[in-house]
């Protein structure tokens, strides 16, 4: 169940029906503690990989995270622009993340590999659900930036999961 704090709304002029507000703050709330957690998984990834393709994999990993991280901004920016609190520390990233855990190091080159693909994977799942949920409360604002964030998501996907398919 949301607490107060992450139920309040501040007064606003925006054309948006404060009960279409309150459940699109959740949903991104989900999404910006989700976004902060990928991210750091994705520099845990690009630190600790070893192996014959280090320097490649090292690469792509945090091309992956510098993508992921301007999301963090924009979710949390889209919360408070419809009147909402952004709940965006390590802690509440922590506690409101739908991935599990980064796997227990250290990890072959593989095994980085299928660990990214897997949170990539649930996370472009997700985004995609936020496209379905937005525009299920009518809300096409919310629903282009989950769109937008979707497309460059699936690509990084593909990227990574490239090198387990052979
Ligand atoms: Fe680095």
């Amino acid at each position: 169940m949301p607490t107060k704090t992450e139920k309040h709304l501040y007064p606003t002029h925006i054309d948006i029906p404060e009960s279409t507000r309150e459940q699109l703050v959740e949903l991104l709330n989900k999404s910006l503690a989700t976004t902060l957690d990928l991210y750091s998984q994705l520099k845990q990834a690009h630190w600790n990989i070893k192996g014959p393709n280090f320097y490649q994999l090292h690469l792509l990993f945090d091309d992956s995270a510098s993508a992921i991280f301007e999301f963090i901004d924009l979710i949390a920016e889209r919360i408070t622009t419809i009147s909402g609190i952004a709940h965006g520390t390590v802690r509440n990233s922590a506690s409101g993340s739908i991935l599990p855990e980064y796997p227990s190091l250290p990890l072959s080159e593989q095994e980085h590999l299928k660990a990214v693909t897997e949170r990539l994977a649930a996370y472009a799942k997700h985004v995609r659900e936020g496209i379905e949920k937005a525009d299920n409360l009518e809300e096409p604002t919310t629903a282009d930036l989950y769109t937008e964030i979707s497309r460059a998501v699936d690509t990084k996907l593909w990227f990574i999961e490239a090198h387990l398919q052979h």
